[in-house]
């Protein structure tokens, strides 16, 4: 009596779903059919009070329905939801030919800057960071520049035209003005590199641009020493060339180290003989260094004669050309993409 039942019901929702055309109207059969008030579910809980035997059989055939009646219900939405589509509209020629993506990659300097503090942290060193634009405090001030000095002029810097009060700010000069500011919150020993974006107003040529990149070392301690400076510069070269690197020191001057250095390599783009980028000379200046004055220190609220350290101030940009041997610097920051895609 029930499979017959259940049997009838079958075949007429089927006939019942062969007649929808829209969305309501397989919404009203599904309620009709399948829904909690429909005659299916109401013949569902009938089920437990029948006998045994015929417990199962009707149990097997309900449940065989139900996943029929499903089925069909899917395949329907199936079929209205295509019959919406436009098949010429969304054909896909798979004869055309494709198109390939541009995968982006890091800039030549941002990738030099990775090979730099990869080399500096399998040291032991850490990697410290600061504003770009910067107070005049923290740029000359706390680094032993005398107000007026024209030691301040070394640097052509750039100004804000706004002030605050009597600060004065600027597009940071060089990567020292971070030193105090990370002095001031960190007690010796310690050893980092802030490697950055420098500005500086400069009439820009093959070997001299606005902005560039360097990376400032800053090693702390109670007995550092222009030697153990040296050793450290000679180290980190040998490993970022890959080769056994040829150095020397100037004597030279900046406010903030005493005794104070110039810093050159020789240059590895002609191998010493001469060429546009070295002037001529052979030798590449990277940077300056020397050995942090005791006024910075005390800038940094340090002790006078408590600590003593190195620091430099190395070219980031420079080391990036001399590696891929680019012979003008104004390539690098132009953002032309027929440049940046070689890298
Ligand atoms: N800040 C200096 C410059 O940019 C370089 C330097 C850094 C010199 C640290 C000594 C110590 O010219």
């Amino acid at each position: 009596m029930m499979l017959e039942r259940l049997n009838a019901i079958k075949t007429e929702a089927l006939e019942k779903l062969a007649l929808v055309k829209d969305e309501a109207a397989l919404r009203t059969w599904e309620n009709t059919y399948l829904g909690r008030k429909s005659e299916f579910n109401s013949l569902l809980k009938g089920v437990k009070e029948l006998p045994d035997e015929e417990r199962k059989q009707v149990g097997a055939q309900s449940n065989a329905l139900k996943q029929a009646l499903y089925a069909a219900l899917e395949a329907a939405r199936g079929a209205l939801a295509d019959s919406g589509r436009d098949w010429e509209v969304e054909r896909i020629d798979v004869t055309l030919p494709g198109q390939g993506h541009m995968t982006g990659h890091l800039h030549p300097i941002t990738q030099i800057e990775h090979e730099i503090e990869d080399i500096f942290t399998s040291m032991g060193f850490g990697i410290a960071d600061g504003p770009e634009v910067e107070s005049e405090w923290f740029n000359f001030d706390a680094l032993n520049f005398p107000p007026d000095h024209p030691a301040r002029d070394m640097q052509d810097a750039f100004w804000l035209e706004k002030q605050w009060g009597k600060k004065k700010y600027l597009p940071r000069t060089h990567t020292s003005s971070v030193q105090v500011r990370y002095m001031q919150t960190h007690t010796p020993p310690f050893q980092i590199i802030i490697p950055g974006r420098i500005f500086r107003n400069e009439a820009t040529d093959a070997s001299h641009e606005h902005t560039f990149h360097q990376f400032e070392c800053l090693v702390v301690g109670d007995k550092v020493s222009v030697a153990n400076f040296k050793h450290l510069a000679e180290t980190f070269f040998t490993a970022f060339f890959d080769k056994k690197i040829e150095v020397r020191l100037r004597p030279s001057f900046f406010p903030f180290t005493e005794p104070s250095f110039e810093f050159d390599v020789n240059c590895l783009l002609c191998n010493g003989v001469g060429c546009p980028v070295c002037k001529g000379t052979g030798w590449l200046e990277i940077g300056g260094a020397g050995m942090v004055h005791q006024n910075v220190f005390e800038s940094a609220g340090y002790k006078r004669n408590e600590y003593q350290g190195f620091a430099w101030g190395f070219g980031l940009t420079r080391l990036a050309m001399m590696k891929y041997k680019i012979t003008d610097i104004r390539l690098l920051m132009s953002g032309d993409l027929r440049f940046t895609q070689q890298f």
